[in-house]
């Protein structure tokens, strides 16, 4: 019989600090309104000095390890995606197994940007699938707002952090039913952070955007994407009951849920209140509906993303 993975918890956590689109007009020349109708964004959660990825990605995961009733002990595979690690190395998976004190079990970090957490979820499945796995630990945690130049209004009012985290657990009923994962490396100018640790290029460490062809591309891909998940499970757009997509912009998110005939209420949305917290987005929106009772057990949920590289994917399940 196949083995499945299934969400048997899940946490979110977001930094205290925030900022609104009002606090924003003080640093830069943007206004509220602008934000508002070109992103959805209200306000965004920013980390003060001192606080790190890792401590965000422990918090979260800490409340999903509680809602899944485990210790941390009991996981044996830790998938951190993040844009944003502590350090260089060694990954923010192992700083992440550190501070929940776990030792042995295989921790790594996966490098997808916005799409990093669909990624991540793909990869612990194929663990769990596989028998290498029984419990995994699946976080995105970024701090997004040390990547943003604070004086290039196209980039600085879009991004905020935070971390999201799920427990996957081997069942023999489903679970994620499949996980539908791309790169295309060729679109890599048009959404980047150019520093490396090739030479001193401390000038290049912001994210820089050309915010309008994200924009098309991210639709139309995201719009292909839904019809691959669709197809490859034999489904209609009907058998969706949850649609959690990557919180980039509003605007993109409606598109999509056209794209599936969805009505907006359900389709979960979390980019007014956290803006885009990159790899983070996903489960802290699914963290949100689920403890808001919103998303039950049985459901059928489609998570999308997509992020720069381009990189993008999907993952169904059934919750
Ligand atoms: N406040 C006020 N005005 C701003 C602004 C800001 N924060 N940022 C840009 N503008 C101005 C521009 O200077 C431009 O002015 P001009 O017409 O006088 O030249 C005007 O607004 C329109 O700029 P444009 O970049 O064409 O806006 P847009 O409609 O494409 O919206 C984004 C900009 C960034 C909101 C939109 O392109 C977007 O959401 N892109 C996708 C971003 C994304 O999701 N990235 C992450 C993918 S994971």
């Amino acid at each position: 019989m196949s083995l499945y993975s299934r969400i048997i918890g899940t946490g979110g956590f977001l930094p205290e600090s925030v900022l609104t689109n009002r606090d924003i007009e003080d640093i830069i020349d943007t206004s509220d309104e602008w934000i508002r109708g070109r992103t959805g964004i209200r306000k965004r959660h920013v980390v003060r000095d001192g606080e790190s990825c890792s401590e965000l990605a422990e918090f979260a995961s800490r409340r999903a390890l509680e809602a899944a009733g485990l210790e941390p002990a009991e996981i044996d595979l830790i998938v951190v995606a993040t844009t944003t690690p502590d350090q260089i190395f060694p990954s923010t998976a192992c700083l992440l197994q550190r501070r929940l004190d776990i030792r042995g079990c295989c921790a790594f970090d996966v490098q997808a940007v916005c799409a990093g957490f669909v990624y991540a979820l793909g990869v612990a499945d194929q663990f769990i699938r596989a028998g290498s796995a029984r419990r995994a630990l699946v976080v995105g945690a970024e701090t997004m707002s040390r990547l943003l130049d604070w004086q290039d209004r196209a980039t600085a009012v879009l991004f905020g952090d935070g971390a999201g985290a799920v427990v996957l657990e081997a069942d023999r009923n489903p679970g994620i039913i499949s996980s539908h994962l791309h790169a295309d490396g060729s679109y890599v100018d048009l959404l980047q952070v150019p520093g490396g640790i090739g030479g001193d290029r401390n000038e290049d460490h912001y994210l820089e955007m050309k915010g309008n062809e994200v924009f098309k591309m991210s639709v139309t891909t995201l719009c292909r994407i839904v019809d691959e998940t669709l197809k490859a499970n034999g489904m209609q757009k009907s058998d969706i009951d949850w649609l959690v997509p990557h919180q980039a912009n509003i605007r993109i998110i409606r598109a999509t849920a056209r794209k599936l005939d969805l009505p907006m209420d359900r389709v979960v949305v979390t980019v007014d209140e956290h803006a885009n917290t990159s790899a983070a987005s996903i489960p802290l929106a699914f963290d949100v509906a689920v403890r808001d009772g919103r998303i039950r057990r049985g459901e059928t949920v489609l998570m999308e993303g997509f992020g720069a590289g381009f990189t993008w994917g999907s993952v169904l399940l059934e919750y």
